[in-house]
């Protein structure tokens, strides 16, 4: 049966491996949900996919394989996390589609050419994948009062690896150490950061929260306004700032109109229907 002697000819290559230095392709970073092309970074002789098997299995993980090119014979059975995601492009480079944390590690391409009625090993090369996912836009929320203190608590959730938090006193552009944060690892292997900031309370501040993507050099932040002078608090994040300015404008706008309506139609409502009237009145005369 196929499997069986897909399994003896794996049990070759592997053989072979502890044997054949692996050349290093690449590190990629992908992003959770996405789709992505590893290459195989074989640049031999030309490629002739009559003339060459190629095969992208997990490194050290016998039992994965992710996807073949095998001339004269039918694909392998893939292991189960790699089913229906997965595509060669140009033989060579593997396309893996909707990916997820449990796709990082690291892949093998391995190239075996055909000699006389043989095939044998010509080509292994590396590719190392992480996966990242993008955090949603903090939000601070705060304060509460406790004693002579102020809380003001920053989340953000639905990223990965771990973020940084920081806090920024936008007065003079200085750092402030939280009093507390924690990074909570959901299920989906993404992350929840809740970060907690206690001072003293003050009649003007300007505060922002920064959650940093290391890995997706990517950074988030949500600020928090408050001047006891002008009374005018403000608190936003980069995406529902705007938002939410605008829903407030049109709420107020949408009641002036209602009140102008309002009053316009019972004013015309008088007249209408003192015109209305009178043609009634005249024919009926
Ligand atoms: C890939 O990552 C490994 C370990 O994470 C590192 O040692 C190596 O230098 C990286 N290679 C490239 C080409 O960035
Ligand atoms: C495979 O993917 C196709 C389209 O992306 C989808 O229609 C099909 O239901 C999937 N099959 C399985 C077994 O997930
Ligand atoms: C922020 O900086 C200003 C100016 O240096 C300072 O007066 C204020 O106390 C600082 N606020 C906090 C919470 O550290
Ligand atoms: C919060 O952290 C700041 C800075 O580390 C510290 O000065 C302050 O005492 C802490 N407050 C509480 C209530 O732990
Ligand atoms: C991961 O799980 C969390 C909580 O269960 C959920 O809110 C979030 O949408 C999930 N994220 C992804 C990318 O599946
Ligand atoms: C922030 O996250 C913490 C911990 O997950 C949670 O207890 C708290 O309710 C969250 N706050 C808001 C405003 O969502
Ligand atoms: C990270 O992003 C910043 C600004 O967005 C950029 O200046 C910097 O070069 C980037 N660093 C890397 C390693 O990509
Ligand atoms: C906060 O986010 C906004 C919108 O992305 C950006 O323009 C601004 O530079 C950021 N501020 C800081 C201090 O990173
Ligand atoms: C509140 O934010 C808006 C928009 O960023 C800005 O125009 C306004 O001056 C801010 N108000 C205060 C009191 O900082």
């Amino acid at each position: 049966m196929a499997p069986k002697s897909l399994g003896l000819w794996m049990l070759c290559l592997w053989i072979q491996e502890a044997v054949d230095a692996e050349e290093v392709c690449g590190n990629y970073t992908g992003i959770q949900g996405e789709n992505i092309v590893l290459r195989c970074c074989y640049h031999g002789e030309v490629f002739d996919p009559t003339m060459f098997r190629v095969q992208w299995q997990i490194k050290d993980n016998d039992e994965c394989l992710v996807e073949a090119h095998l001339p004269e014979q039918n694909n392998p059975p893939q292991c189960e996390h790699f089913k229906n995601r997965t595509e060669l492009k140009d033989y060579l480079d593997l396309r893996l589609r909707n990916i997820g944390q449990e796709h990082a590690g690291k892949y093998l391409c391995i190239l075996q050419r055909k000699k006389g009625e043989q095939f044998q090993f010509h080509f292994k090369g590396l590719v190392k994948l992480d996966v990242a996912a993008k955090y949603l836009p903090p939000v601070i929320t705060g304060p509460s009062k406790y004693g002579e203190d102020m809380i003001f608590t920053c989340n953000s959730s639905n990223g990965s690896p771990e973020p940084t938090v920081y806090w920024i006193n936008q007065t003079d552009n200085s750092h402030l150490s939280p009093n507390g944060t924690i990074k909570i690892k959901q299920r989906n292997g993404t992350f929840s950061v809740s970060s907690t900031l206690i001072i003293k309370a003050t009649s003007n501040i300007k505060l922002e929260c920064i959650i940093k993507n290391e890995q997706l050099n990517e950074s988030l932040n949500a600020t928090y306004i408050f001047d006891s002078s002008t009374s005018s608090r403000n608190s936003s994040n980069n995406q529902h700032q705007t938002s939410m300015i605008a829903i407030s404008i049109l709420a107020t706008g949408i009641m002036i109109i209602m009140i102008i309506l309002l009053i316009c139609y019972q004013r015309k409502c008088s007249l209408h229907r003192a015109y209305a009237e009178a043609p009634i009145g005249v024919e009926m005369s």
